[in-house]
């Protein structure tokens, strides 16, 4: 096991997954309860994470004192970094010298840690977000790396194998910074890599059985993969102690509500409660255009449709959630500026408050791909795990304008083709979201001996890694063509299409 100990960055699972991606076990636990945990689990390792507060304030957070004197190697980010420095005897200073963003770090001397990635001389780019520095450090440390703000950018006490970093390695925008990781954990810590995610499997269902005992659970569906998995491991967990509630506002891609349902009842035998609500969603949803309006919309109803059902059930003690570590994150921006909300897209965001349970959630420290591969792991479909994200309020904001049934009837149609062709090319695991969009404007087109006036459907295709930043796909003119004319044969009420060609920023994925 890697022990993180976690003094509140809000990256700090990312580094629970660099390591989780070297095969390794690892926990992460706040800097308050570090000391018991670590002479609980007697970690391998220690990494310290980042964290807002400041070294030299008197009260500020420190590592229990053992993880240094254990003979275990210790790897110190950011915040981590300064307080190893002081605890062992160095000086920290509040920085006059803040630097924030991308930095070029200069290799200044060999170390465990650059091994195949990084040589003596040369400059690479790292991400930095601390306002402190080290102007003395402990005996027994010697510099691997500077930047320009910071001379002390990496550290090493080689004999007793603690390392550490001022910049964020655990961030994308430190490009060379997972290797650094692997580093730590596979040829310094000499972790071997055989965690897998069954192992988390295992775990996860250990702690639901614990927190849960013989208490009943409920647990809304969405129709996506993350509440689905969530489902389906808390049924491994508890079994029938878990009723699930499907709320289908009737806002879903072709076919995707009825493989939902049997998914459910046939392949996994849980208890399931349906609940149509297409038509009271469609009554509510009648006129509203603002597409805020329709996410808030949807929400409450969301809530109230669950509530009312889960009344039904009866006498639920924990409700689940399948929210991932990305929703715990996501309205915080990382560089710590002031965040502004672009879209709300906490759908069900309401829901504990409303209904007084205790939470449930097993997928929390979890990011999208690892929750696809639990979903495999649990022996749900890849036509299902592997599909697209899909946004809570659906085909809701994919209809620009008030939405009907009759336009959400043509949007289906043609997005099923849309992905039809998408799959037949090749290219479905490749894009990271295609979808269509029925756009509220009609032209003029000539079908056969007849003039037409129908509406204009828009394609969208993304690159992206996570969804906050995305590069539209360059499908080739072939591909654009034929799909076009499939769709305008075989769909009514459609007798133009388009291609978006815009990225994110300074476009969003979805059109509202
Ligand atoms: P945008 O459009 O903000 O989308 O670039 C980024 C990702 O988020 C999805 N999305 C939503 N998901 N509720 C959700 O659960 C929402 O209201 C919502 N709006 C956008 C979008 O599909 C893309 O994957």
């Amino acid at each position: 096991t890697v022990l993180i100990i976690d003094f509140g960055s809000q990256v700090t699972q990312l580094i629970a997954r660099r390591v989780r991606e070297e095969g390794v076990y690892s926990e992460v636990v706040p800097f308050q309860k570090s000391a018991e945990a670590f002479a609980r689990i007697k970690p391998k390792a220690v990494i310290l994470s980042g964290g807002p507060a400041s070294v030299p304030d008197g009260d500020s957070p420190r590592a229990p004192q053992a993880v240094f004197e254990a003979g275990i190697p210790v790897l110190g980010i950011c915040y981590g970094q300064m307080t190893m420095a002081e605890q062992l005897g160095g000086a920290v200073e509040s920085g006059h010298h803040r630097e924030f963003g991308r930095a070029t770090v200069t290799v200044k001397a060999p170390s465990a840690l650059f091994d195949g990635v990084w040589q003596e001389g040369e400059g690479h780019t790292v991400w930095m977000s601390h306002g402190d520095r080290i102007t003395a450090l402990p005996e027994g440390f010697t510099v691997k790396g500077t930047s320009a703000n910071a001379p002390f950018a990496v550290i090493e006490d080689e004999a007793r194998r603690f390392y550490g970093l001022m910049f964020h390695p655990e961030v994308v925008h430190t490009p060379d910074g997972a290797r650094l990781i692997s580093n730590f954990v596979r040829k310094v810590a000499r972790l071997e890599g055989s965690w897998t995610m069954g192992a988390f499997k295992d775990a996860a269902i250990a702690k639901i059985r614990a927190q849960v005992g013989t208490g009943r659970v409920i647990c809304g569906l969405s129709g996506g993969v993350d509440s689905a998995v969530a489902a389906v491991l808390i049924h491994e967990a508890i079994g029938d102690q878990l009723t699930c509630v499907f709320v289908d506002h009737g806002l879903m891609r072709l076919g995707e509500a009825e493989q939902v349902v049997s998914l459910f009842r046939n392949t996994y035998n849980i208890p399931l409660v349906h609940a149509d609500a297409s038509d009271l969603f469609l009554r509510e949803l009648a006129g509203v255009t603002d597409p805020e309006a329709k996410r808030k919309t949807i929400g409450r109803l969301f809530i109230d449709v669950f509530d009312a059902e889960a009344k039904t059930v009866g006498g639920a003690d924990f409700l689940a959630q399948g929210t991932l570590y990305p929703d715990v994150i996501e309205s915080v921006s990382f560089t710590g500026g002031p965040s502004v909300t672009i879209k709300s897209h906490h759908n069900v965001g309401g829901l504990p408050e409303r209904m007084n349970m205790t939470l449930v959630e097993p997928l929390r420290d979890l990011f999208k791909d690892e929750v696809r591969a639990l979903g495999r792991e649990l022996g749900l479909p890849e036509s299902f795990v592997g599909r697209h994200p899909f946004p809570g309020p659906g085909l809701a904001i994919r209809c620009p304008g008030e939405i009907t049934r009759e336009k959400l009837d043509i949007l289906r149609q043609a997005d099923a083709i849309y992905l039809e062709e998408i799959r037949a090319a090749g290219l479905y695991d490749i894009i990271w979201q295609a979808f269509a969009v029925l756009l509220p404007v009609r032209t003029v087109g000539v079908m056969g001996d007849g003039r037409t006036y129908d509406h204009v459907l828009a394609l969208r295709a993304v690159t992206s890694v996570d969804g906050m930043t995305a590069d539209f796909y360059p499908f080739d003119m072939t591909f654009l063509g034929r799909t076009a004319t499939r769709i305008i044969n075989e769909v009514r009420g459609i007798n133009r299409v388009v291609y978006d060609v815009t990225s994110k920023p300074p476009g969003t994925i979805e059109w509202e």
